[in-house]
């Protein structure tokens, strides 16, 4: 069995269990402490990892194959700086620049965090204090995944449009070029296979966008994020997808200006890491469990 670890700003633990039809969800008072909000959870799942669970006669172990959450509740639970700090990046050990009032991280070759760097707090700036899951067998800076639904869609992708839409004047679209791209949104509402849950719609609507649509239209844009959410593709052309998405960041900052490589940007160059170990993004993102959170 495996099991996959989702936590939310709201507060809950979601696990995943697999094989199992069903996720179990638990809901917490806002924490005082990662201590006191994890512990208890730790200690059980340790007794669970080491000596297995015993139903019904059969003996069940438990791996954990990942971890997935946003940037705050992230550092939260490896109880780090937050994604807004000097060393706020959880793959590398870039030093940020801030830059009219953001934090910015435009290194593109900076080295990685390791499961050893971080257990021994090899980078104090980085550290607040112990965090919960060093006691668990894991590979920390591999297992505590980037999530694309926070990360690209809800984070980059709709920054981007924002821009475009309602940004200053050296970056906004001209009247003409958006009504041309509604345009095309709405033309395109005939062909949109039923497996899309939602019809394209004005971009002048995006502070109402859904993840599900900022992803729609990004897997119909952006070359390299459609390699890493293909199976087929995601580790053959994953090299190539890295190379695109460093050039990405490179333009981002040339059009948009250096002062916009905030977290969520400077991110996009470690999501083929992730992928390599992961699978194709979808298989780590938060997208699945988006329902149960939006219930709670
Ligand atoms: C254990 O056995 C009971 C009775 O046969 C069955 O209803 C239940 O589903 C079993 N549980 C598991 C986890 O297999
Ligand atoms: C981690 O700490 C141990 C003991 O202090 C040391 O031997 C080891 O080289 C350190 N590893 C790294 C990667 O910093
Ligand atoms: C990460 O470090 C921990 C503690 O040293 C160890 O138990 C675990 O096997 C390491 N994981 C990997 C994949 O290196
Ligand atoms: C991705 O997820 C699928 C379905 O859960 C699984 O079969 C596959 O092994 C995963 N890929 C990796 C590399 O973990
Ligand atoms: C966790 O990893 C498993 C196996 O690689 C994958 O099937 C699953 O989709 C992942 N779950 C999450 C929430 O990332």
């Amino acid at each position: 069995y495996f099991i996959s670890l989702v936590f939310s700003e709201l507060h809950c633990i979601l696990l995943h269990l697999y094989d199992c039809t069903s996720a179990a969800r638990y809901r917490f008072q806002k924490p005082q402490s990662i201590e006191e909000f994890l512990n208890p959870f730790i200690i059980d799942l340790l007794e669970i990892i080491d000596n297995g669970l015993t139903m019904n006669d059969t003996l069940f172990t438990l791996e954990i194959s990942n971890i997935s959450c946003d940037a705050p509740a992230k550092a939260f639970l490896l109880n780090v700086k937050s994604h807004n700090a000097y060393f706020g990046c959880t793959s590398c050990t870039e030093e940020g620049t801030y830059l009219e009032h953001r934090m910015t991280f435009p290194g593109l070759d900076t080295p990685l965090r390791t499961n050893e760097t971080f257990r021994n707090k090899t980078d104090e700036e980085y550290h607040k204090g112990d965090s919960p899951l060093i006691r668990l067998p894991i590979n920390i800076v591999e297992i505590v995944v980037l999530d694309y639904m926070h990360n690209v869609c809800l984070g980059v992708v709709k920054r981007l449009i924002e821009m475009w839409v309602k940004g200053n004047k050296q970056v906004r679209l001209e009247k003409v070029k958006k009504e041309k791209i509604n345009f095309e949104l709405n033309n395109l509402k005939q062909h949109v296979p039923a497996e899309l849950c939602r019809l394209p719609r004005s971009i002048d609507d995006i502070e109402y966008y859904k993840a599900t649509e900022l992803r729609t239209f990004l897997l119909y844009s952006v070359y390299a994020i459609k390699i890493l959410t293909c199976a087929d593709t995601c580790c053959t052309y994953n090299d190539l997808a890295s190379q695109f998405l460093k050039e990405f960041v490179r333009d981002y900052s040339v059009l948009y200006g250096s002062h916009l490589i905030t977290y969520n940007v400077h991110s996009l160059i470690h999501l083929p890491m992730f992928v390599l170990k992961h699978g194709p993004l979808d298989n780590f993102s938060c997208f699945q469990y988006e329902n149960y959170l939006v219930l709670t």
